[in-house]
């Protein structure tokens, strides 16, 4: 913890508070729910304004958040000198044009997943913050929990023999029709939502990219898909298959399986802050149960990206790796749209 306000200041993009001043771009759920709880407990940054589109609410949610300044519109952010980082919380649509407008402002930001609408969208994000020489980060906060880390680790010891397949889900009940979930123009849709989080696993654990992927989805009346199942087929023979739902009982999970055994991990992405477990097995022979100590994913996350804007290291994921996932998820929804016909991955 920072005894009292500092200016910290190094070579890569000049000078920033400690604890790091952070924004926050919209009144969004996840925002109240879980990242400025994170911020406000966190070692190294605070949570220092808010901006909404609505000053009213803005004023509002920050006496419900304790927030000492509140914005009525977004432009109000990019000139406001006490702000070093933002969180952008919005609609998906907003992502691209948000993180521009503020790395161009000298602002560090940590957006929500799914970063961008599309791979190049990624890319014009990831070209931005580095030509503003400012950290750009995905928000991507289940891979922050030490179990991702602990079950890389046993994939890496070879407890599952040869990796052959991922299975992953992450499905739940939407049930309010205004939802921005529900709206194509708000890039909405099963997999965009929850689908993105299965294949970031299925990658991460694989630890490449797909070649090449195919899809099936139920659409709504308004375009956007309300279910989705996919398969990805990696190099060496190595598949995964995600299944996601904006209309199906909550399930979050994915499986890792090799020649010799396979992991289970349950309530994958959003495990809470208390201990949790991996499960291995060895066919009906053996289990072997690996316990984890409970952590906040997401305070995990903030602190990373503040740690590496304070000191000027590398942010563990940076938006090349975002990219990458939206290629797949550009692939698979052009399978979904094509009947199912395979779709080769763009990879560079
Ligand atoms: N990492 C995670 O655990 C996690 C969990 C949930 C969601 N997310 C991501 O976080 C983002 C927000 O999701 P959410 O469910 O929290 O959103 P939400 O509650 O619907 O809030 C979105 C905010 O965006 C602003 N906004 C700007 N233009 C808008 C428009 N045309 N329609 C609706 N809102 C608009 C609004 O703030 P103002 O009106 O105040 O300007 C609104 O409060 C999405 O990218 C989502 O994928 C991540």
């Amino acid at each position: 913890m920072f005894a009292s306000h500092a200016r910290i200041c190094q070579p890569h993009w000049g000078c920033v508070s400690a604890p790091l001043g952070w924004a926050i771009l919209g009144t969004a759920n996840i925002g109240r729910a879980a990242v400025i709880p994170a911020i406000h407990g966190s070692s190294n940054g605070e949570v220092i304004a808010i901006a909404s589109r609505d000053v009213d609410r803005a004023r509002e949610f920050a006496t419900a958040n304790g927030i000492a300044n509140a914005h009525g519109t977004y432009e109000a952010l990019l000139d406001d000198d006490r702000i070093d980082a933002v969180y952008i919380p919005l609609p998906n649509s907003l992502h691209r044009e948000w993180t521009i407008r503020l790395a161009q402002a000298g602002k560090h930001v940590l957006c929500e997943k799914p970063l961008g609408l599309t791979a190049a969208e990624c890319d014009e994000m990831a070209a931005a913050g580095q030509a503003a020489g400012v950290v750009c980060m995905e928000a991507f906060m289940y891979r922050f929990h030490p179990r991702i880390d602990r079950v890389l680790d046993l994939i890496t010891k070879g407890v599952v023999g040869e990796l052959r397949s991922i299975y992953s889900a992450f499905t739940f009940k939407l049930t309010k029709p205004d939802n921005i979930r529900w709206v194509p123009e708000l890039g909405g849709g099963a997999l965009m939502d929850v689908g993105c989080y299965c294949v970031n696993v299925s990658r991460t654990m694989v630890g490449s990219e797909p070649i090449e992927v195919q899809a099936v989805a139920t659409w709504t009346d308004r375009g956007v898909d309300e279910q989705l199942a996919g398969t990805l087929r990696f190099d060496g023979g190595i598949t995964a298959q995600i299944d996601c739902s904006l209309s199906m009982e909550r399930r979050e999970v994915f499986h890792v399986a090799g020649a010799d055994g396979h992991l289970e991990i349950a309530n994958a992405f959003l495990p809470g802050t208390g201990d949790v477990t991996i499960e291995e097995y060895h066919g009906r022979a053996e289990s072997v149960r690996h316990p984890v100590a409970g952590a906040d994913e997401y305070r995990l996350m903030v602190e990373h990206f503040g740690d590496c804007v304070l000191t000027g290291a590398p942010v563990r994921y940076p938006l090349a790796e975002a990219a990458g996932n939206m290629r797949t998820i550009e692939s698979l929804y052009r399978s979904a749209r094509n009947g199912g016909a395979p779709e080769m991955v763009n990879n560079r």
